[in-house]
């Protein structure tokens, strides 16, 4: 802004607003499923309105990946243009330095936030993002399919792979050719990184790195899971997964031709929605587990940032503050179904009675399994890459799980080279 612009907006504001940052024309950018971004408009609405700034949302493309090369672009180029960033919670260790601090400006809210999240974001002591909503999955099923055939909600991945087919089979049987039993995320990208930490970390594999850095990952227990979900494609799970993200798998199971589908928490409220075929016909449960592991859910959320470069850095910690605050929590949990920020809002009688999944879903959260961003820092980006394509390799037939984790082992040994 030029000297002159900043004199007179402020002047403006002064005539406007008794307290606040001046009047500014804000940017946030923002990545879209489902109904994200038509609730975020509504919110952004009201903040115009109680501000006198406005606020301009540029949309961002639906895959984590492609959203985060764009980011690194804009931030590199130090550019003025977005105000507000909407960040994946494993981006803070590699993109701290381009954002504010924010622990002075939100040191008054701060201890209302779940603490894990704002650990997430948190690097070397600077707040990078203030947390807006988390993930964690759960295995989406038909419930009346179920029923129908007299089957289980399956526990084990073994359980899952038998009833899918079974069910799948039947209901062809009948006339349904285009019922599948699972589908998932399989893409070349962070969700299937996402996708393939649960199958390996639930069947006994450990994680992609571990906490202290050690790669362990090229495993006998975790070849096997990469060696099952190999088997799902073609089978129970169409070949097309190897392109599907978020947004197709739940087109094919809102349709009503899936028995399973593993999501994150916006497909539940999406799936009961007026319009959705398979309203009040599934269920949720945990993701399945195996041969001694646990059923694991990767941590998924997303998070408000403030540029480093952006001309209107007070008014943009205004936005941030007032997205986060409790009503606009409150509200994106009841109409998206994803999992709040603010401790508060799970405990909300009116949250639970108009949307039993985020009570009901708080454990699975609480206990939900971080990806290696802060463990491998800056080269996160790498490994998840190095991650999915072993994963990804293995799903199309190209290798054994035991040949790409011998590879993925390789080739994180390389990145990590002395220390991560
Ligand atoms: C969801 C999660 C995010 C994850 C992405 C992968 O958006 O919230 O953390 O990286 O899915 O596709």
């Amino acid at each position: 802004m030029t000297l002159l612009k900043h004199l007179m907006s402020g002047i403006a504001a002064t005539a406007v607003l008794a307290t606040g940052a001046m009047a500014a024309d804000l940017t946030i950018v923002h990545g879209s499923v489902g109904r994200d971004q038509e609730v975020l408009r509504g919110q952004l609405d009201r903040f115009e309105a109680e501000t006198d700034h406005t606020v301009t949302i540029v949309s961002m493309p639906e895959s984590t990946t492609d959203q985060f090369g764009q980011y690194k672009l804009w931030l590199a180029a130090q550019s003025s243009d977005v105000d507000v960033y909407r960040m994946d919670v494993i981006w803070a260790p590699q993109l701290a330095a381009h954002f504010v601090d924010l622990t002075p400006h939100v040191a008054d809210i701060i201890d209302g936030f779940v603490p894990a999240a704002v650990e997430s974001q948190t690097v070397d002591g600077k707040l990078v993002a203030l947390p807006m909503f988390l993930g964690a999955p759960a295995l989406y099923y038909r419930s009346d399919l179920l029923e129908k055939h007299g089957e289980e909600v399956p526990t084990t991945w073994q359980e899952l792979t038998a009833t899918a087919q079974r069910v799948m089979d039947a209901e062809r049987a009948a006339g349904n050719d285009d019922m599948w039993g699972f589908v998932w995320q399989g893409a070349a990208y962070e969700g299937l990184t996402c996708n393939a930490q649960e199958w390996t970390n639930s069947m006994g594999g450990g994680r992609i790195v571990d906490l202290d850095g050690a790669i362990s990952i090229n495993n006998e227990k975790a070849a096997a899971a990469l060696d099952l979900a190999a088997s799902w494609v073609g089978t129970i799970t169409p070949e097309g997964v190897l392109n599907y993200k978020e947004e197709d798998a739940r087109g094919v199971f809102q349709s009503g031709n899936a028995v399973f589908m593993r999501n994150w928490n916006y497909a539940y409220a999406l799936g009961n929605g007026d319009d959705s075929p398979i309203k009040g016909k599934f269920g949720v449960a945990i993701l399945p587990s195996g041969d001694g592991g646990q059923s694991t859910a990767t941590l998924g959320g997303w998070h408000l940032g403030v540029s480093k470069y952006s001309e209107n850095q007070e008014a943009a910690i205004e936005l941030v503050r007032f997205l986060n605050n409790y009503d606009n929590q409150k509200e994106r949990a009841i109409v998206t179904s994803r999992p709040p920020t603010v401790s508060a809002v799970y405990l909300d009688p009116e949250v639970a009675e108009k949307q039993e999944f985020i009570p009901l879903w708080k454990p699975v959260v609480d206990n939900a399994l971080p990806r290696p961003s802060a463990a491998t820092l800056r080269k996160y980006n790498e490994v998840s890459a190095a991650f999915w394509t072993a994963a990804h390799k293995t799903l199309s037939g190209n290798g054994t799980g035991a040949e790409n984790l011998a590879q993925l082992e390789n080739e994180l040994k390389r990145l990590k080279g002395p220390r991560w």
